[in-house]
Order: C-alpha cells, then structure tokens, then sequence
C-alpha cells in the first residue's frame, strides 16, 4: 500500500502538546496542514511555537532557513472545521473524552471526503468505540505518536474492530514516509508501550515499598546495570506521578483488574500528597532549590581477593568471568551448576528465589545472589542480597570480587528476584502476553518500546539473550514466592521453550 502523497492535505485538531508536534511533523514531510483547536487563538499560538522551535535549529545550523520558511508556509491555522472539507488525512489531537472525541468524528464523518482517512491520537481510548458511532466506521483508526512527536520515532497505528486494512496500510506507509517508525497494534487497552511498559514502572514501586533499597539506588541500579536511560522513580518524577498513576489506573480498569496491573499504593501516597514530580517540586526526590540528589547505596569492603572458583557455566553472566581475569583475578574452573566461589562466599545469578531459601534447598553456605545486567563485560553497578546466614566476611569477599573487576555493589534486601532481572522478567512476560494475545507481532512490541520508550533491548529479544528458561523459572519462582497471579507466566513464554522455538519468527 502506497502512502498518501506529499500532495494531500492533513489536518490536524487540537493544537496543544500532542497536535503541535503532530502538525509539525506533517508539514516537514511536505503536506499542507490546517492546525484547528477551539480555544480561539490556539492554533496561532501553536504555530507561532513551531516557528520558534524551527528558529532554533536554524540558529545552531541544523536547519536551513528556506526549509523553515518553507515548513512555515505550509502550516495554516483553521478558523472552523468547515475549512477541512479538502483534506485526505485529519488526525485528532483534543481532549481525552470518548464523548467529546465521538461527537468531533461524527461531525468530521459529516464534512468530510467519503475516502478521508480519520485518526485519533488517543492513549487510552479504545478506537473500536470511538468508531462506533460512525456510519462509516472502517475509515477510523489510531495514530498514535509518542511525546514530543517531531523526535519521537514511533508511531502505533491501531486497528479497531471495524477499521479498514487499506487505511491501516496507507497509516503505516504515510508514517514512514515522514521518517517516523510505525507498528500495527489492535485496539487493547494501553495499546503496546502503555501496556507493555507497565512493569518498569510497577516492580521499582513493589521493590521500594517491600524496602528492597532507596529510590536512588533502585534508580541506579536500572541504569548502570540495566542499561535504561532512567529509573522507574527519575522516570515517574519527569513524567508526572498523576499522570503515571492514571495511565495504571486506566489500564487496570480495563484490563478488569487484572492483578498484573495493580495501581501501586506508594505512588497513590505521592499523588493524594501532591508530590506529583518535577512540575510540584517533589516527588519521590526532592527537586526544590537547595535539596541534594541522594546517592545510591554502595558497598566497600576490606577482604582482598586474588582468585575464584567457576563452577561450570554462568550462562547469561558468562562475560562476568572475562572481566574479572581482565582485571588479573585468576579464575579457575571445575565442573558445577553455575557457581562462583570467592573465600567463603558463593556467588549465583537470581532466579527469582529468596537468597535464604534457595541457599537452604542448595545446601550452599554463605550465598550472595547477583542480579542480570544487560552486559556484564561494561556495566557499572550490580546488585547483591545475601542469605541470612552468610557471613560479614563471605559477603566482604563476594563485594571485594566484583568491585576488583570495576562494579559499584548495591545491596538489595533479600526479595524474591533483584531489581534487574525482575523488571526484565516481568517486561518480557506482558509483552509474550500481547503477542499470545494478538495484539501484535513480536517484532513489533520489541521495536515499540526502544523507539516509544527507549528500553536499550526489546523485552522479548532480552529474554532470548537471558534464556526463556531462567525468564519462566523467575516468574514461577516470583509467582509462588508471592502466591499472587500477578506474577503469572505468559503461555506464549512456556509453550515455546516446550517447543524449543523463539519468541521472533
Ligand atoms: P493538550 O491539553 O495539550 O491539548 C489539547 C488541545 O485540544 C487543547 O488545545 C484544546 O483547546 C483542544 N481541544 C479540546 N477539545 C477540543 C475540541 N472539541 N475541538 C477542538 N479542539 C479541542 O493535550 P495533549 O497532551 O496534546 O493531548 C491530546 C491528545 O493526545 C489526547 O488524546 C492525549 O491522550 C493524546 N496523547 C498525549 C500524549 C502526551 O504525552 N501529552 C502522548 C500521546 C497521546
């Protein structure tokens, strides 16, 4: 299918955040956009705000002035929506309300062109129900940009019940064209990167209120050793606790109340308190003037060590072993399960069991439990827990190993699965779900939250490179830790490690 030529008019409605950056991004793709929003003025300001944006990449050489003139002159403010009759493509950007949204697509059905293309940039409305009320209802689909649209590369293209496959084709070859990387989703509550990313932000919430460290160092521990641009607290602060929140709430609710999805009670605190971030000053960090960023958590230790012990294959964490003889630890090897003991300590990779409990069914003494990082050979922390009854010494000598080979240690309290590898499993696991349940192709959910949300891996590609076995025994092993269905593996997870396959066709 081809996309709509540089020749067709867009529209676009609502001229706030979202249509600003949309309208933006049409017109640098060469279409003549009419910007309309029914505050009067709106459209102007909008534009106006364009221009200045334009204006600094101009200023810092990155644009030439005659394409922002040109841009420019293909921004138009609308007086009415009568002024849309001619256009091939509108994309609605207004307020979140299916009653406002509804009565603005049956007038637009009314005005315009039997063959214009209708889309809603909407984050949490279902596109089926927005369609409902049209006579034409195959014609509606979701755009779905991400914020701020002109950087943000993806697009979701959502299909409703009705939608036609002809204008979600056209949808995804138009998004292309303007440089923009799209996936197909069905119409499901959060769509993909609302839905997927969930856990992100829900597993930190879980870790803190169960007392597992400090937000910084949680925060931390998702960066430097999990490759995420931010933690989930940095991240919610940013963002906005309220805004964070109701996204929770709203795909709670329309997943039923799926426990997968609770709201968290921490972040509800944060909202009722009006520490909503950034924007109110505080959050989960302090942000007004004077307060200092706490500093994650680290440990130092007084052991000395010269050598260790692997026992057989540390799997995912096999490039650990490389960067300790890097750094002149003489490694020797024996045959094992996985296993690395330094003095009296014996170090493993989580699986999603408590440090005390799996040290008893293992009878190994002195255990201290590791956490997955996206790359062992360049991560900067990683995070430990330790059975009860290891020792002060053991744990010395297990700290004194890893920061020889250059990693900061955080300590993390003895929790069913560290802080990386329970984000991860439970990432990988929503997104097996929305590929179990056809809400799109595997490729498409991995792309949609590193182009929506910059994860540094796809969850689904993620849980391949980390073994689906070890994704599947941390769940089961979180699930029965915690008794709560919330932690239930995906089928999708199970059915293809029985059948020895891979999650990406
Ligand atoms: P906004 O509040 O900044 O802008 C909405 C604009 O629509 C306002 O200028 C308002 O005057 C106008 N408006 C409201 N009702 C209208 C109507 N009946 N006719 C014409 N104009 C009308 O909102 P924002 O953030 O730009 O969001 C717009 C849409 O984009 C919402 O559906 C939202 O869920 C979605 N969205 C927002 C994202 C974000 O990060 N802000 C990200 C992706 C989607």
């Amino acid at each position: 299918m081809v996309a709509l030529p540089e020749t067709a008019r867009i529209a676009v409605i609502g001229a706030g955040a979202m249509g600003a950056g949309i309208a933006q991004v049409a017109a640098q793709a060469g279409h003549e956009v009419q910007l309309y929003d029914n505050r009067p003025g709106a459209a102007v300001r909008a534009i106006d705000g364009i221009a200045w944006q334009l204006g600094r990449l101009v200023e810092k050489g990155k644009l030439e002035g005659a394409t922002r003139d040109a841009i420019l002159s293909r921004l138009r403010p609308a007086v009415s929506l009568d002024a849309l009759a001619e256009v091939s493509l509108v994309i609605e950007a207004i307020v979140e309300d299916l009653a406002v949204k509804g009565a603005l697509f049956a007038q637009l059905e009314a005005l315009c062109a039997p063959d214009c293309i209708l889309a809603s940039n909407t984050s949490s409305l279902s596109i089926t129900a927005l369609a409902a009320g049209l006579e034409r209802p195959e014609r509606l689909a979701g755009l779905h940009f991400f914020n701020p649209a002109p950087l943000m590369a993806l697009v979701e293209v959502v299909s409703g019940l009705a939608t036609d496959a002809a204008v979600v084709e056209t949808l995804l070859a138009t998004a292309r064209r303007w440089g923009k990387r799209p996936v197909r989703t069905r119409s499901t509550p959060g769509f993909i990167v609302n839905r997927v990313a969930r856990p992100f932000y829900a597993e930190s919430l879980r870790l803190l209120q169960e007392g597992a460290a400090s937000c910084a160092s949680l925060d931390a521990l998702l960066r430097e050793a999990g490759g995420f641009r931010m933690g989930a607290f940095e991240l919610t602060d940013l963002i906005g606790q309220d805004i964070n929140y109701a996204v929770t709430c709203s795909v709670f609710n329309a997943y039923h109340g799926d426990p997968r999805f609770r709201p968290s009670l921490i972040q509800k605190e944060l909202v009722d308190a009006g520490r909503l971030g950034r924007k109110s000053g505080q959050g989960f960090y302090d942000y007004r003037e004077g307060a200092t960023r706490p500093a994650p958590t680290e440990l130092e230790s007084a052991a000395t060590v010269d050598g260790c012990v692997l026992e057989g294959d540390l799997g995912v964490a096999r490039s650990l072993v490389q960067r300790l003889r890097a750094t002149g630890i003489a490694v020797t090897e024996r045959a094992g399960s996985g296993l690395l003991r330094v003095g009296d300590a014996v170090l493993a990779l989580s699986d999603g069991r408590l440090a005390s409990e799996r040290a008893r069914q293992e009878g190994l003494r002195n255990l201290v439990l590791f956490d997955l990082a996206l790359d062992y050979g360049t991560a900067s922390r990683l995070a430990i827990s330790w059975a009860a009854d290891t020792t002060p010494l053991a744990r010395d000598q297990a700290v004194a190993l890893l920061r020889h080979a250059g990693l900061k240690v955080t300590p993390i309290r003895d929790l069913p699965g560290l802080p990386v590898l329970r984000t991860v499993a439970m990432l990988a696991n929503e997104a097996a779900d929305a590929v179990l349940h056809q809400v799109a192709s595997a490729a498409d959910v991995d792309l949609a939250l590193c182009a929506g949300v910059n994860y540094p891996l796809g969850p689904l590609a993620w849980a391949e490179a980390i073994g689906l076995g070890l994704v599947l025994t941390t769940l089961e092993n979180l699930q029965r830790s915690y008794g709560e269905d919330r932690y239930r593996p995906s089928l999708l997870l199970r059915r293809t490690l029985a059948e020895g396959g891979r999650l990406h066709e």
